[in-house]
């Protein structure tokens, strides 16, 4: 009999949860996704409540696998919103404190004053991180140092740390197993990206005790089984990764050079260097791609902070819209912006500026200005950022990028992605599955339970839907770079 078999992706991002079920040749059998609260206490902060993200996280895929039989499901891969920190008592399997979300801006002064001490270059050669208040290591030193009960207990290792997927895993079973993946390791500035292991230096100067932190896994193994998917059945977690090093692998850029741009929350390039960490002057970070098979893969990116989350901003902030979708007619509707600029800093810069005080900004409003030319602004802001990215990815590689694959919700969107060929002026090329991440998260899990035997297996899932060419001039690409670069500066 030639029985079906699947691949559960979770795919735990910054705004909702996601399950998708995948098939053996990478198709998509069912999808669920719900949106969870955001909370923002103070001006640059975000917090999430981890409890929430996992009830909802449980609901989605319960309802995704209702679709099949579970007894079909040979893996579960997990994906992530990186670097959100979640603190959770061991015994009770509560959080201790709201999570500290990666865009989250209140250890801003706490980098300052390491960086006023000395410790960028150690991080930057350790970690191979810009000292930055997104990552998870001065996000849970803030929280270590605020509350001293929660530093006890974590000396006793009766609170836990971990990034979103160790949350998850240890949910998913029931507390057996606290690890985490080695990408997901490598976005919290305490793991040594070239042995990937905790780094015993940075755990001593941010007073971090080591009892609290998961073990570090590769990207793709059985981390542990779960018994929530009911049918009494357990279901190997065989697979995680960080959702950017996720939608990499996903998008099949595997070998040195390669790109990808993903279009969620914020906008993330990744470009693949192969076995070698390769250190960037000019505002990229060094992060690990994936550890596969006994070797690490490493990748250079350029992260930037709030792309999608400014289509969320006109829907829930300003309430010009009521759906992410309608963004594209309404940027249609107008044929330029009118010298309107929409600088989306809500969470301060990240690549190339990394200006952690920088903020939100609509510029060259007049009289005439309308809705329309904010949202076309706000649209083309997410390309901009984008570009400003791969910029800086070409000037330190000297090798002029050919063509962009792309990947994320908001890629459905065809203003943006021609918007985004127009300003790079080179082919943006939109896959089948534009759920990368998930896929890619499907791939680790299905290659560790033997779905799939290697890479040139996966490359078979893939197909592309649609490449944008660049339709406008130099000097139109000219002429508007130069007015988002003017009103970049006004928050520099
Ligand atoms: O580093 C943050 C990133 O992992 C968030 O991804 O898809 O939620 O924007 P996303």
């Amino acid at each position: 009999m030639n029985k079906s078999r699947y691949v559960v992706a979770i795919d735990q991002g910054t705004t909702s949860c996601r399950a998708i079920v995948f098939d053996a040749h990478g198709g998509i059998v069912n999808t669920a996704q719900q949106e969870f609260t955001q909370f923002f206490p103070q001006p640059g902060w975000v917090e999430h409540d981890a409890d929430e993200i996992w009830r909802v996280q449980l609901a989605v895929l319960r309802e995704a696998v209702a679709a099949v039989d579970v007894t079909d499901i040979t893996a579960i891969g997990i994906t992530n919103q990186r670097e959100t920190t979640v603190v959770w008592d061991k015994m009770t399997g509560k959080p201790v404190h709201p999570a500290i979300v990666w865009q989250c801006r209140r250890t801003s002064g706490m980098c300052e004053e390491l960086r006023q001490r000395g410790w960028e270059t150690t991080i930057r050669g350790k970690t191979g991180l810009v000292l930055d208040a997104y990552f998870s290591g001065t996000k849970l030193k803030w929280l270590l140092d605020t509350y001293p009960d929660i530093r006890a207990k974590a000396e006793r290792g009766e609170v836990l740390f971990g990034t979103v997927d160790s949350w998850l895993i240890w949910k998913l079973t029931e507390g057996r197993q606290h690890v985490t993946d080695v990408t997901n390791a490598s976005r919290t500035m305490l793991l040594n990206i070239h042995s990937a292991q905790w780094d015993d230096d940075i755990l001593t100067e941010f007073n971090i005790p080591k009892a609290m932190l998961p073990e570090v896994r590769s990207s793709s193994e059985i981390y542990g089984h779960t018994g929530l998917l009911g049918g009494g059945v357990n279901v190997p977690i065989a697979g995680a990764a960080g959702d950017q090093q996720a939608a990499l692998f996903g998008q099949g850029c595997s070998s040195e050079g390669m790109a990808k741009n993903t279009y969620g929350t914020g906008c993330f390039v990744l470009k693949c260097t192969g076995a070698q960490p390769i250190r960037s002057e000019k505002g990229l970070i060094t992060t690990i791609a994936w550890g596969l098979n006994g070797q690490l893969t490493y990748a250079l990116e350029g992260s930037v902070f709030n792309a999608g989350a400014v289509v969320q901003w006109l829907r829930d902030g300003l309430g010009i819209i009521q759906h992410a979708s309608e963004t594209e007619a309404i940027a249609k509707s107008v044929p330029d912006t009118g010298g309107v600029y929409f600088v989306p800093a809500f969470t301060g810069f990240g690549t190339p500026y990394w200006e952690p005080d920088a903020r939100g900004m609509i510029t060259g409003l007049t009289r005439a200005s309308t809705k329309a030319d904010i949202v076309r602004a706000a649209l083309e802001s997410i390309a901009f950022q984008s570009r400003d990215v791969l910029e800086v990815m070409e000037e330190e590689s000297g090798i002029r990028l050919k063509e962009l694959r792309v990947d994320g919700g908001a890629v459905r969107n065809d203003f943006l992605m021609q918007f985004q060929a127009d300003v790079l002026g080179v082919d943006v090329t939109r896959p089948q599955v534009i759920e990368t991440t998930a896929l890619g998260a499907a791939s680790l899990a299905g290659l560790a339970v033997g779905l799939w035997s290697d890479m040139s297996e996966l490359e078979q899932l893939k197909g592309y839907d649609r490449t944008f060419h660049p339709e406008k001039d130099l000097r139109y690409r000219e002429q508007a770079v130069a007015g988002w670069k003017r009103a970049v500066s006004y928050q520099l």
